[in-house]
């Protein structure tokens, strides 16, 4: 096809999969495994995904470690998610954990072992044995590298089942059809500047959080939710979020994650007085309480002058006092970033660490099986035709208002498969299609034209700067009404400045002023979406602490938000129901209660 300016390059696929993370990774070979023609679109080389940095673990009550049972793991889930998380998809999230694990297993990922030759299960905050009365050891690693050596091992059984890889793409937009089917993306090849279409009967957006929105985030730089943006472009809501997950211990200075599991493994946090804190917020799982109540109570005391450093802004996290082989063994990685990003050894000094945004609970709203709802005609979970949103660029919702350190990769591989299962389900294998109307692309090109030529004043570094400082300050762990509807105002006139954009190079062969622009444009829709959620909801509920509003109020928020955004940045707010169902009668819904750890 060809469009003034631009030859585009069509392909037809039974499934197109955007993104090649473990989400997208899992369904893509999945998908291929069942014999489906799949397409795997992703901006850097697969093995580059942010899974890639994913250390802790990933849970499963395969009870290695002591006694354990699903129905434990999906209590601490809802409890985790502040009674904002979807009973039914918790409850298939934590069902199918062990054998999810055990499948990953088999396809070869190195788990660490226990004497005995199981896989080595370590504690994370927030899994409890028996409804919160002991710790759990649920989080099954390989040392503290288990996102790379997952992220390798589905690299591997993608290619071994065919799939067929479009790597350093860049996807544009959605393509839908008039009557709101998904049909495709458009997509810019990086390498040679080719534009293609790619049709697909199922699209499948698997392109991760929007960390990036942050100045301090322990996100790679992709990671700028192409995937939700372009589905708000698209007209299809986003969800909850609102909901911004702080790590507690990101490097002081760097962001960069030292894992929960460091915690896992007995370290603990002090503060300038060098007291163990925690113990006075949690005092059943202290340090390994969830990350909201960590990350509020670090906030805490460094507001109360009790922070470490020359400007007491920040906490230590210690590990001198484990055994240097236990480090060694299970802990390689953080002792190495600590090395590089704060000069410490972790044998004989603590780590300065600081809350640091690490992963949005919200997304593209789905059901369980990874096919994205909208609230349509009275209908809260209308299903849209063509469109799948798995990982974190999805809200299933099995995160609700906080998730559990570990459940994020488990949330990749379970819905990663379920996605692959619905797409064999409801796709024939070479089924034809139909013609695409032009208007299709049209939106899409019109976009990238406009920002290919971009003359304005305005640099997309010092745009993008002004975003993230805007949200780190005004969209904290803290909030209130006032410093939200400033932020508001401001991310609004942020909105305006796109327009004002100007890039020096036209090129379309390895643009990368072109690309970081896009990318600030997908943020900023984000971020735009992200403060005025944040401002509307006017109660506390696991990471949105509200200081107007400290209290959860179920009565008239326990819902999720869905929201739109049209391209003048006016955003529309509307809400769902939580569901408060079970899939089968082996577990009852679990009713709201006070959440203490
Ligand atoms: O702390 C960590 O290792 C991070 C794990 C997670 O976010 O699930």
């Amino acid at each position: 096809m060809t469009n003034n300016a631009y030859t585009i390059i069509d392909h037809t696929y039974d499934v197109v999969v955007i993104g090649a993370g473990g989400a997208g990774l899992r369904a893509t070979f999945g998908m291929a495994e069942k014999g489906l023609k799949t397409a795997c679109l992703t901006k850097v080389f697969p093995t580059r995904s942010h899974t890639v940095a994913a250390q802790g673990g990933v849970s499963a009550s395969l009870g290695n470690m002591g006694e354990d049972d699903w129905r434990w793991h999906m209590y601490d889930t809802v409890k985790g998610s502040d009674w904002l998380g979807d009973q039914d998809a918790i409850e298939y999230m934590c069902r199918e954990a062990a054998p999810a694990i055990i499948e990953l297993e088999h396809y070869g990922v190195p788990f660490s072992r226990t004497a005995e030759g199981k896989i080595y299960q370590r504690a994370f905050g927030g899994m409890t044995t028996r409804f919160g009365e002991g710790q759990a050891q649920r989080t099954c690693a390989a040392a503290d590298r288990t996102g790379h050596a997952i992220l390798h091992t589905l690299y591997q059984q993608s290619l071994k089942h065919q799939a067929e890889f479009y790597i350093e793409y860049f996807a544009i937009d959605l393509l839908m059809d008039d009557d709101g089917t998904c049909r495709g993306v458009l997509a810019w090849c990086l390498d040679d500047g080719t534009l293609h279409r790619f049709l697909g009967h199922q699209v499948v957006l698997a392109t991760g959080g929007y960390g990036r929105t942050y100045f301090s985030c322990t996100s790679a730089h992709t990671c700028t939710g192409d995937g939700n943006a372009m589905a708000l472009r698209a007209g299809i809501p986003c969800q909850d979020m609102e909901f911004v997950q702080f790590h507690p211990t990101g490097i002081y200075g760097s962001g960069c994650l030292i894992t929960e599991g460091s915690r896992g493994e007995g370290g603990y946090l002090t503060n300038s007085e060098g007291e163990r804190f925690m113990e006075r917020y949690a005092p059943s799982a202290k340090d390994l309480a969830s990350r909201d109540v960590v990350s509020r109570a670090m906030t805490l005391e460094i507001r109360e002058g009790r922070g470490v450093g020359a400007e007491g802004d920040h906490i230590h996290l210690h590990l001198e006092h484990l055994d240097a082989d236990l480090v060694a063994d299970r802990l390689p990685g953080i002792a190495e970033t600590a090395r590089i990003f704060a000069g410490v050894d972790v044998t004989r000094q603590p780590i300065p660490v600081i809350p640091t945004c690490h992963y949005n609970m919200g997304g593209v709203p789905t059901n369980f099986h990874g096919e994205a709802v909208t609230l349509k005609d009275g209908d809260a979970d209308a299903v849209i035709p063509g469109l799948m949103a798995i990982g974190e660029a999805a809200c299933v919702s099995v995160h609700g208002a906080n998730r559990l350190g570990s459940n994020s990769l488990l949330d990749l591989v379970v819905f990663g498969r379920a996605a692959a299962n619905r797409a064999a389900e409801t796709v024939t294998s070479g089924a034809a299609h139909k013609p695409l109307p032009s208007s299709a692309s049209e939106p899409a090109l019109a976009r990238f034209d406009k920002f290919r030529h971009a003359k304005g004043g305005t640099s997309t570094a010092a745009l993008r700067l002004d975003m993230q400082r805007l949200m780190q300050t005004n969209c904290a762990v803290f909030r209130t009404g006032e410093v939200l509807r400033e932020g508001v105002e401001k991310m609004a006139g942020l909105w305006e400045q796109r327009a004002d954009i100007g890039i020096a190079d036209r090129s379309l062969v390895w643009n990368s002023d072109l690309m970081e622009t896009l990318e600030l444009d997908n943020l900023l829709i984000q971020a735009v979406v992200n403060m005025s959620c944040a401002a509307n909801r006017e109660e506390s509920r696991g990471a949105h602490a509200r200081e107007d509003f400290p209290d959860r109020d179920d009565e008239k928020w326990m819902k999720h938000s869905v929201v739109w955004c049209g391209e003048d940045g006016k955003v529309r707010i509307d809400y769902r129901p939580v569901h408060m169902h079970t899939l089968t009668d082996e577990v009852e819904v679990f009713p709201p209660k006070a959440r203490v750890y």
